[in-house]
């Protein structure tokens, strides 16, 4: 009798573990993750989609109708593609050259096979080079990310900084045919699907109507953090159409009481709160089934069995939103219930025992604390109130020049948000205190870095996002160093997105952010626009050149850039201004370019100040020039008699 108890507890929780922990062992092609511009570091996963058995196959890519590439034949053309297999898996009944309006997801029938290397799935078009433009341009703003700067560059011979206009490159794009395990499945296609803005692993899944764990295989990942404007693998029963890609709207944030109007959005809204309850039910009945089991195996005292912790059922993020923690959620569940589909959501246990119980000696400054989640390290950082603004920003943004979330928590009205870790600190730290002993490891070539960096992320915030994000508070306590001093931008407690067709700017009457970094457009006018990031953008870099702070009582930094770069001895003005820490280990013609791109920067008038694209021109130019100078040469040259004249802009 005991015997059989037993032996039917464990089958349950057998089954129940089953249920809930499918182990990921079809996985197919790994996920490009924020890797995208991150061209000089190519992963397996950025090269390409790996082979396997089979040699090819017909396969789709999806692409967004966007001027120049707006007709049939255009971006037929593009994608090498034929306009006659895309009019017909778009139902297109215009000629070829007819212009479709910008729209998402247009299905691009292409072949896909594995090539040459034998290595990566692919399918070949070419490109001819326009002027200014990058491998990183080229794969996210031609093709929309359909292939990869890192792919780009393993597959043409033109080094990165030797591109010409009309040179003619080899484009692969990302493709990939379906795995035995796939074709046992039904499947007979994939699709290379590019997310947009708030959609999520299951909402893609039920756009396609295929179960949520073959997109999590297809794509070899494990949690379920994804990022718009990265291509992820959607397997396929069937021909892809037009209406399933169409009426894919980004899903609507859940509110808390549904209206029961009956419109369309209200079952689906209806569905996700059924499977939570129904979830919730799951595992509250497993729960109980453990400890009745448990409870039953005490009284038998039967040896030997299987020792199963709580914590290892209790592994599907969803059942954080059950009853069980009802008052940590008194801070907007409304606007984070979305993100938990791609991100981690950590109970507070776990964080209290990755930061020793938020010790003294973890934290690393003000309400950030430094973690350890099994041998990785992250950061902790403690907010009161409601944070779903940055959540939301951050879990949908991609760039490597900008902190990563990895998840968070809430717990008694606090929410906790989980950072990549970022081992040297911040930069004002480095420039500023004294907390840092050796400064001069923050030389030259690491600040044009760092500058470049920033303008990097912010380029991708301007640039590359739909619709634009300003951060708002940029200055160099939110620039974090990794463990090679590249910078990463961080804080978006303050950030906006701003609506391009609505001129691009926002008013405020609610005026806040860092002392000497703000524009005097916002601080008078309330007016929020990218230029403002240009100019926090353009102090940062004066803080780089002087080592000074932004502000230091009423004296504002960008009020003594002036002067250095004017007059006969403007090359002495201009020694005197740069930081003491850098010697004389710095070229002057670079730090006076430098120089003249922050001056720029933080003019008065907004329309005066470069967009960031600009500025990151520049700084490429600085930066190429930097990494050929020799600090050795400008030691001789400074002792030399003979004085190089110096170029004004
Ligand atoms: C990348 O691919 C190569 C060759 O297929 C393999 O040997 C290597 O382990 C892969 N690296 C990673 C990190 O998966
Ligand atoms: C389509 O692209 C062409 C070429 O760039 C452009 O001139 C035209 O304005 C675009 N049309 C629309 C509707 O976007
Ligand atoms: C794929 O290749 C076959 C045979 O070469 C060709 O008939 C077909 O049109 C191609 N399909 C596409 C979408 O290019
Ligand atoms: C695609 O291009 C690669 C080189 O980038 C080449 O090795 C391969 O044979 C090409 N594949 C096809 C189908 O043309
Ligand atoms: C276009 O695709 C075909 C295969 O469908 C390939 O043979 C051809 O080389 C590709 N063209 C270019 C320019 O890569
Ligand atoms: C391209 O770069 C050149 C300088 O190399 C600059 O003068 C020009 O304005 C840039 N063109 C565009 C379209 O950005
Ligand atoms: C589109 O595809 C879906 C799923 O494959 C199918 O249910 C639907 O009927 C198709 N619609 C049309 C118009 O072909």
């Amino acid at each position: 009798m005991e015997i059989n108890n037993t032996i039917l507890c464990a089958v349950t929780i057998a089954i129940f573990l089953f249920n809930f922990h499918i182990p990921i062992s079809q996985a197919q092609q790994e996920y490009t993750n924020n890797q995208l511009s991150n061209c000089g570091n190519p992963t397996n996963a950025t090269l390409g989609n790996a082979c396997n058995s089979v040699n090819s196959c017909l396969s789709y890519l999806t692409f967004r109708s966007r001027s120049p590439y707006n007709t049939t034949a255009a971006i037929a053309s593009l994608l090498n593609s034929s306009t006659d297999a895309m009019s017909a898996a778009n139902d297109f009944s215009g000629g070829a050259d007819e212009v479709i309006p910008e729209t998402p997801n247009l299905i691009v029938p292409v072949n896909c096979s594995c090539t040459g290397s034998g290595l990566y799935y692919q399918h070949n078009s070419s490109y001819v080079l326009k002027r200014n433009e990058t491998y990183l341009s080229v794969s996210g703003s031609a093709f929309q990310w359909l292939t990869t700067c890192q792919a780009l560059m393993a597959q043409n011979t033109y080094g990165e900084r030797d591109l010409r206009p009309g040179d003619n490159l080899r484009v692969p794009l990302r493709c990939a045919c379906p795995t035995s395990k796939q074709t046992q499945a039904g499947f007979k296609y994939l699709i290379t699907y590019m997310i947009s803005q708030g959609e999520t692993i299951s909402s893609i899944a039920q756009q396609f109507g295929i179960d949520y764990r073959s997109v999590l295989d297809a794509n070899m990942l494990s949690g379920t953090t994804i990022f718009f404007d990265t291509p992820i693998m959607v397997p396929l029963r069937q021909e892809p159409n037009r209406t399933q890609l169409v009426t894919a709207t980004p899903p609507p944030p859940p509110s808390p009481v549904p209206s029961g109007d009956g419109d369309s959005d209200s079952s689906t809204k209806w569905v996700i709160v059924g499977i939570a309850v129904g979830a919730g039910l799951v595992v509250i009945l497993g729960i109980f089934v453990f400890f009745y089991c448990l409870h039953r195996r005490r009284q038998s005292q039967s040896p030997g069995a299987k020792k199963v912790s709580v914590s290892e059922i209790d592994t599907t993020n969803k059942n954080l939103f059950d009853s069980s923690t009802n008052e940590s959620w008194s801070v907007s569940l409304n606007g984070l219930r979305d993100a938990v589909d791609s991100l981690t959501v950590y109970k507070f246990e776990e964080l209290q025992k990755a930061t020793n119980f938020f010790s003294e000696k973890n934290r690393i400054k003000g309400s950030i604390y430094r973690a350890s989640f099994k041998g990785d390290d992250a950061a902790i950082k403690e907010l009161k109130g409601d944070v779903s603004g940055e959540i939301n920003i951050l879990k949908r943004i991609n760039h490597t020049n900008i902190i990563r979330l990895s998840g968070f928590c809430v717990h008694k009205g606090n929410t906790y948000l989980v950072y990549e870790f970022a081992e040297n600190g911040s930069l004002d730290d480095w420039l500023h205190s004294n907390k840092h002993e050796n400064s001069t490891t923050l030389n030259w070539k690491r600040r044009v870095q760092i500058a470049y960096d920033v303008a990097d992320a912010l380029n991708y915030l301007h640039n590359y996002t739909n619709p634009v994000h300003i951060h708002k508070n940029l200055n160099s306590g939110n620039v974090l160093l990794d463990s090679n001093f590249r910078a990463k931008v961080s804080n978006f407690g303050l950030a906006r997105t701003v609506d391009e067709e609505e001129g691009g700017f926002q008013l405020t009457r609610h005026v806040i952010g860092t002392r000497g970094y703000m524009a005097p457009e916002y601080t008078e006018h309330g007016i929020i626009a990218p230029k403002m990031d240009v100019f926090a953008f353009g102090v940062v870099i004066l803080e780089l050149l002087s080592g000074r702070e932004a502000i230091v009582g009423e004296q504002m930094l960008v009020a003594s850039i002036s002067e250095p770069l004017e007059g006969d001895d403007k090359r002495d003005k201009l020694g005197a201004f740069m930081d003491p820490m850098l010697g004389s280990e710095y070229p002057l013609d670079l730090a006076n370019s430098l120089a003249q791109l922050a001056k720029r920067c933080v003019l008065q008038d907004q329309n005066s100040r470069p967009t960031v694209s600009e500025v990151l021109m520049t700084l490429s130019k600085i930066q190429s020039t930097t990494l050929d100078w020799d600090p050795s040469e400008e030691i001789q040259r400074s002792r030399s008699v003979s004085q190089v004249p110096m170029a004004d802009r």
